[in-house]
């Protein structure tokens, strides 16, 4: 009931009566307004005005599946949490009786970062999202995924704000410098090479960061529908074109976003080395040049630190 009034209230592009909604679904005009009153709750503004009916002004921060679905165009399952632990582990839950979706909440009680780190994942604060795909190539090409959905992710925060967004390879989206979006990926491997893969998003968009995270971290204020909905059409976008012809079309991209630049520290367990940043390769490894020599890294295996243009 929610969607099919959300979705009239949307394709009006402007003032819609009540009466128009409301007979062919059933409903009377009071709980027309109910309704209508809950969706204000998530955070739409919806003007109301006497004989001319209800006005979508902006859509709701909460992004509800309801709402979401409404500003998509890829036929995809949506689901939405208000509250769950992680939308990763809703993703791999779901795996077994579903082929692909999006799993979305309001707030996770134990959101993860790479690198068994924390993602603070608080109310109407951020977009936390995770993808579960079955794509069909190799397990060692997988990875490569994860630059293709940083590559989407700048698209989708792009075309809602006036930003520029860039990518610390492997996926940490940068906005100002500071951090604003990460990606979490996770693979299912079987006998038969990838079962499935849950990538999952989390983008900050009114968040608050205090002391020492201030430097680093930030957020992007946009709506919360229209950036989970962004990011549902980049990233299958994208993923039908990885599918189709790999990470190698992403990779142009990719450089011109990248973060990073100049001396850089490439951490892999107790190892570290230093040099100059060489590019990437197509197959979305860093190239560092150490004195004479080229090294290549592979996502997944290192963490980077640096010394400048980057966090
Ligand atoms: C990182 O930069 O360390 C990755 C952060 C990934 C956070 C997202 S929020 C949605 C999904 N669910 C999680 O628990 N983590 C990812």
């Amino acid at each position: 009931m929610r969607e099919q009034i959300y979705r009239q209230l949307k394709q009006a592009g402007g003032f819609i009566s009540g009466e128009t909604v409301s007979a062919p679904l059933g409903i009377t005009r009071a709980a027309l307004w109910k309704h209508i009153r809950a969706i204000e709750a998530d955070g739409a503004v919806i003007e109301s005005a006497p004989k001319r009916g209800y006005r979508l002004v902006s859509p709701p921060e909460i992004p509800r599946a309801e709402y979401v679905r409404a500003h998509i165009r890829h036929n995809v399952v949506v689901v939405y949490k208000t509250s769950t632990t992680s939308t990763n582990d809703d993703a791999k839950a779901a795996a077994s009786g579903l082929a692909e979706g999006v799993f979305i909440a309001g707030e996770q009680t134990s959101g993860k970062g790479r690198k068994g780190r924390a993602w603070v994942s608080a109310p109407r604060s951020g977009v936390y999202m995770s993808f579960l795909v079955r794509p069909v190539s190799e397990p060692e090409r997988v990875a490569g995924l994860t630059l293709a959905a940083a590559v989407a992710m700048c698209r989708a925060i792009e075309s809602l704000a006036d930003v520029t967004a860039r990518i610390k390879w492997p996926n940490d989206i940068i906005i100002g410098g500071k951090k604003a979006a990460g990606i979490l990926t996770e693979s299912m491997l079987s006998m038969d090479g990838v079962d499935f893969v849950v990538c999952g998003i989390g983008v900050n968009t009114y968040a608050r960061f205090e002391g020492a995270l201030a430097e680093t971290a930030t957020a992007v204020p946009v709506n919360g529908t229209l950036l989970a909905a962004a990011m549902i059409d980049r990233f299958f976008d994208a993923f039908g074109q990885f599918e189709q012809s790999g990470l190698a079309p992403f990779m142009d991209e990719f450089r011109q976003r990248s973060a990073i630049f100049g001396t850089v520290t490439v951490l892999s367990g107790a190892d570290s080395q230093s040099g100059v940043l060489a590019g990437y390769d197509d197959d979305g490894a860093l190239l560092l040049r150490c004195g004479a020599q080229l090294k290549r890294f592979v996502a997944g295996e290192v963490t980077l630190r640096g010394d400048e243009g980057y966090v």
